[in-house]
């Protein structure tokens, strides 16, 4: 049984790379990659592929029965056609199974909806293929605000346009660990599964942080637009709007989505606080 993972040396990738190594072994598992001089740390075969070249697909995928398909990051209609690329190579090697790594979110309503419609057509590009699928739904990741706990605690606050909207949030670790049941457990096949914890609020979020970190941070809700304009002005147009679009959704209740996670993995997800206390341990 060889399991590939694309995109295998970036944060999710290692982390799904990881918990396979643990399920069946380094000699079962495939990193495929773009750049293979990132990938020496992976301790398992590491083969060429970007998403770009389905040509590297064609060769990547030899002999591979079952793969992960990481998603993309391109612009977001660039990205249908790079993950085509994967699944038609996977097609005509014969992988008898391909996972996918979705996201959650508002599909119409705000500046990441469009990152949002890009998946969902992966979504039914994945089932359509007449191979063996199941398709996960990835909260966000708690690990960035934790990243950026320097700019809170310098700030005092934490500041965004969620207002009272709750996130269900996930982390790279848990999310590992669900693709790597979802890639072993075939009776887990062709269903889509929402992989996050339990949903907080901001004001929630900073308790906890306050409470793991020994910080005084409190929580500023602001308007949109003033979000917005600040996320603009400090991280330029694309990704500024994109940030101010994924605090939209929340505000807006796209977050606030039933978890799938204990179905997929047996166990529940950790709460906010474990993950919190994970992080710092690493
Ligand atoms: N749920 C969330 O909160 C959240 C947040 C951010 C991103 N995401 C999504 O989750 C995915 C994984 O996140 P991450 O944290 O693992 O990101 P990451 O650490 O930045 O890794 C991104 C990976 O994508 C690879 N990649 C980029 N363009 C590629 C291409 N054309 N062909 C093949 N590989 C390519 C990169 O390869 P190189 O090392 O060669 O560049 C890298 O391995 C992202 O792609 C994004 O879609 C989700």
């Amino acid at each position: 049984m060889k399991i590939a993972v694309t995109a295998a040396n970036g944060k999710l990738g290692s982390s799904i790379v990881d918990a396979l190594i643990k399920e069946i072994g380094a000699e079962n598992v495939v990193g495929i990659v773009r750049t293979p001089e990132k990938a020496t740390h992976l301790g398992v075969e590491i083969r060429q592929g970007d998403y770009n070249s389905r040509e590297e697909f064609n060769e990547a995928l030899k002999g591979v029965d079952k793969v992960l398909l990481i998603s993309g990051m391109d612009d977001p209609q660039k990205r249908i056609q790079q993950h085509r690329n994967v699944i038609e190579a996977a097609k005509q090697n014969g992988v008898s199974k391909i996972v996918y790594t979705s996201i959650i979110g508002d599909e119409v309503n705000n500046a990441f909806s469009p990152v949002v419609q890009s998946n969902r057509q992966t979504e039914k590009d994945v089932k359509s293929f007449g191979i063996d699928w199941a398709i996960g739904r990835n909260g966000i990741y708690i690990e960035p605000d934790l990243e950026y706990i320097d700019n809170y605690k310098k700030d005092g606050e934490i500041r965004n346009c969620a207002g009272d909207g709750r996130c269900t949030y996930t982390s790279r670790k848990e999310l590992g660990f669900a693709y790597a049941k979802m890639l072993l457990n075939d009776e887990l096949n062709g269903q889509v599964y929402n992989l996050v914890g339990d949903p907080i609020t901001q004001q929630e979020l900073a308790d906890l942080i306050n409470k793991t970190y020994k910080t005084d941070l409190k929580y500023t809700p602001v308007s949109y637009e003033d979000y917005k304009k600040e996320r603009v002005e400090e991280l330029g147009d694309f990704i500024g709007n994109i940030i101010a679009g994924i605090y939209k959704g929340i505000s807006d209740g796209a977050n606030d989505v039933i978890s799938d996670f204990e179905k997929v993995t047996g166990r529940a997800h950790l709460s906010t606080y474990e993950m919190i206390n994970d992080f710092i341990k690493v």
